[in-house]
């Protein structure tokens, strides 16, 4: 079979080509393929969910009597089916974990300098890769059309709607008309969850492996004391694959264990949408910027030529916007040449460093204002989570930087003493 197909498409010289490619063996290097098992599960269980989902909020008698919404009632109908929560379960759990997984391997990438020259293209790729797999998460949130999912959209829409002037416009092109209420929305939300955005993420995807192998990795350190100059790591076939065959099935293994244990998302326990609004948080990528909604005042807000800049443009568009650009930003404006082909330590670039440690207390911050506090945050406890949002990032910036400044100095004096005789990252 395989010379049959090689005679016919060279299959042997595609093998040469792109399956020799030298993996760099360190497990900080597998939170990209964790990122990558997670969608693959996504697909695969979203293609069971497309099979008995009804992507519409027309109402329909139940086997029991009641009267219920068409897309809640196929979800009920999909819990039913043997194996179908499990399966539906997976399927939200995988939608965390690929999110959870592409922040770390950001984190990697950004910590250990990858996304210097000649990477900044695949930085900016995988800044969408980021962006795309939370947009994906967000349009499937509402297909339930339970009253939880559907209250904690109805965030995402207000944010949508806040954009000056076109905030109509893409509130519409989104959701295809008044959320909750227009029947056109769950229609329009499933069409962008199941096609547009999924076939987005796999040319994306793509492109950034295409991109990483012809690029080929950074090395891990030890590569340039055991071989310096060359290319470390096992090749993609058959090392890598194995590797990588086995930690997808430790992931299925533990995906279908968390998804049994704890069903995502019980629809039943929320119940159908109704006028009952229940106090919601949104999933835990979004709640630093639900914090931020809940503690801009009502009061920041003016109107230019018709169009409104309120608190939800503030919080969900401009602080969100800005980290964006900034990070989009980096690989030009950090151009120190740096041995760009080995990864970097983090006490090397204490001012990176500490900034990321500030920024992901920032996070943290505001995620615990999104978590405090509902319905509504008293005069008491609003100054507090300003406080903690803009003192404590600051504060953790200005300690990591001196801590960070002074662990690597001692450090290269170390070296220059006594060369470390071990492999170091
Ligand atoms: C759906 C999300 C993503 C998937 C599936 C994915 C997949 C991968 C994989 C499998 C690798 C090779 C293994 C590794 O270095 O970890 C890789 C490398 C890389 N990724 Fe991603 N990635 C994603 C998101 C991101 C994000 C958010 C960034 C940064 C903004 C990013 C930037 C990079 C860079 C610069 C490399 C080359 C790293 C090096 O040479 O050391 N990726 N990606």
């Amino acid at each position: 079979m395989y010379q049959w197909l090689d005679e016919r498409f060279d299959i042997s010289r595609l093998q040469r080509k792109f399956l020799r490619k030298a993996f760099p063996v360190h497990h900080s290097f597998f939170l990209g393929e964790i990122a990558l098992f997670a969608f693959v599960v996504l697909v695969l269980t979203g293609i069971f969910l497309t099979f008995n989902y009804e992507p519409s909020t027309r109402v329909i008698r139940a086997p029991d009597g009641r009267d219920l919404q068409a897309a809640y009632l196929s979800i009920l109908f999909i819990d039913s089916l043997p194996f179908g929560a499990v399966l539906r379960s997976m399927h939200h759990w995988s939608a965390h974990i690929m999110v959870a997984a592409a922040f770390l391997h950001l984190l990697r990438i950004l910590l250990s300098g990858a996304y210097k020259k000649p990477r900044e293209l695949n930085w900016l790729i995988g800044l969408g890769l980021l962006g795309l797999s939370i947009v994906t998460a967000f349009t499937g949130y509402a297909l339930p059309y339970d009253n939880y999912a559907v209250t904690a959209t109805r965030i995402g829409y207000g944010i949508a709607q806040s954009i000056p002037w076109i905030g109509s416009a893409v509130a519409s092109i989104m959701f295809g008309g008044e959320f909750p209420g227009s029947d056109r929305v769950i229609p329009r939300l499933y069409s962008i969850h199941v096609l547009w955005l999924p076939l987005l993420l796999i040319a994306t995807i793509g492109l950034h492996l295409l991109i990483m192998i012809k690029q080929k990795h950074t090395q891990p350190r030890y590569a340039e004391k055991v071989a310096p100059g060359k290319v470390m790591g096992v090749p993609a076939m058959p090392q890598q694959a194995v590797m990588m065959g086995v930690l997808f099935l430790v992931y299925l293994a533990i995906t279908a264990f968390v998804a049994g244990a704890f069903l995502a998302h019980p629809i039943e326990a929320f119940g159908p949408l109704s006028v009952k609004t229940p106090d919601v948080k949104p999933d835990w990528y979004f709640l630093w910027i639900y914090g931020l909604l809940k503690i801009i005042p009502s009061s920041w807000q003016f109107e230019i030529f018709g169009g409104k800049f309120g608190p939800e443009f503030w919080g969900g568009v401009v602080v969100p916007g800005m980290l964006g650009v900034v990070a989009a930003l980096l690989p030009f404006v950090d151009t120190r040449k740096n041995k760009l082909r080995y990864v970097e330590l983090p006490s090397q670039h204490p001012l990176r460093t500490s900034i990321t440690v500030g920024l992901l207390m920032f996070f943290i911050m505001a995620t615990l204002a999104g978590y405090k506090g509902d319905p509504g945050l008293d005069w008491l406890t609003t100054p507090l989570l300003w406080t903690l949002i803009l003192v404590v990032p600051t504060v953790t910036t200005a300690v990591s930087y001196v801590l960070m400044k002074s662990l690597y100095s001692e450090r290269s004096e170390g070296e220059s003493a006594a060369p470390s005789p071990g492999p170091g990252y």
